[in-house]
């Protein structure tokens, strides 16, 4: 009895806790959440804790650049909006998992989201990466930050500047930026029943992998991001709807 107090007390420490952010404005009926929702799954389903935001339904107000959170208050935003009720959470969470779809580079809520977590880092700089940079403060647990993203066209280099902006941010906020989940030409996951099955799989892996064993394999990235269309076809296709639509107009 006394151990397995010892071990459920010791569990309870290495849980991972994890909160998710999905950026999406379709929200839960997006392709983002279709990725999303298994890996999150896999995590679950490894013990972690894991609470979900949209940022469509959070609201956040944009930040307003005045630096009160770092020289005023430090570590306090004043805004009086929703982002009073995620800061704890985003405080207390070790894994932070930002689902950030590709819209020309981001949804703007997401962005506001980003922006107004400045009153997480300190600003006692250091050079790392080749550039200045600040750290989280001492009271965010924050270890790991994890892309989730889809977008409408075919080549993962439309995910150019999405993973750019997530890696800078772990950067500046010296955590591992522990993978990407990438799922290109999203729209195409309906047409193929069985490897959009294979797919999910490997985002519902992916979460218990990156649960116990703190990493996420490659091969199981490159699963989800695998090509479900050849790239001429892919383009041919989308002109042709296009055209009829606009013939039938
Ligand atoms: C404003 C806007 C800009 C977009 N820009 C791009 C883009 O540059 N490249 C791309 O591949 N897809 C782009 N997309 C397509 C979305 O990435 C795609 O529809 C994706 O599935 C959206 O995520 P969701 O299904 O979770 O809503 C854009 C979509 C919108 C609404």
């Amino acid at each position: 009895m006394l151990n397995t107090n010892y071990a459920q007390l010791f569990l309870r420490d290495i849980l991972l806790k994890v909160l998710a952010i999905n950026g999406s404005a379709r929200m839960q009926n997006g392709y983002t959440a279709m990725i999303l929702t298994p890996f999150l799954e896999g995590m679950k389903q490894a013990e972690a804790q894991v609470e979900l935001f949209y940022s469509k339904q959070l609201n956040v107000s944009p930040c307003t650049g005045e630096f009160q959170c770092w020289y005023k208050k430090p570590g306090q935003c004043y805004i009086p909006d929703s982002m009073q009720l995620v800061y704890p959470k985003l405080r207390e969470a070790d894994t932070l998992v930002l689902a950030i779809p590709v819209y020309i580079p981001l949804p703007g809520e997401m962005q506001n989201f980003i922006n107004r977590l400045c009153p997480l880092i300190e600003p006692i700089l250091s050079k790392r990466n080749g550039r200045t940079r600040a750290r989280l403060h001492g009271n965010v647990n924050i270890r790991r930050i994890v892309l989730v993203s889809a977008c409408g066209w075919w080549e993962k280099g439309n995910f150019s500047t999405v993973l750019r902006t997530v890696k800078e941010i772990a950067r500046d906020t010296n955590t591992n930026f522990a993978g990407a989940l990438l799922r290109p030409h999203a729209g195409y996951l309906d047409k193929n029943k069985e490897t959009t099955k294979e797919i999910l799989g490997a985002a519902r892996k992916a979460g218990f992998l990156l649960a116990t064993e703190g990493k996420i394999p490659n091969y199981l990235l490159e699963t989800i991001a695998q090509p479900l269309i050849a790239e001429e076809v892919f383009r041919q296709g989308e002109n042709e709807q296009y055209r009829n639509l606009k013939r039938e107009k």
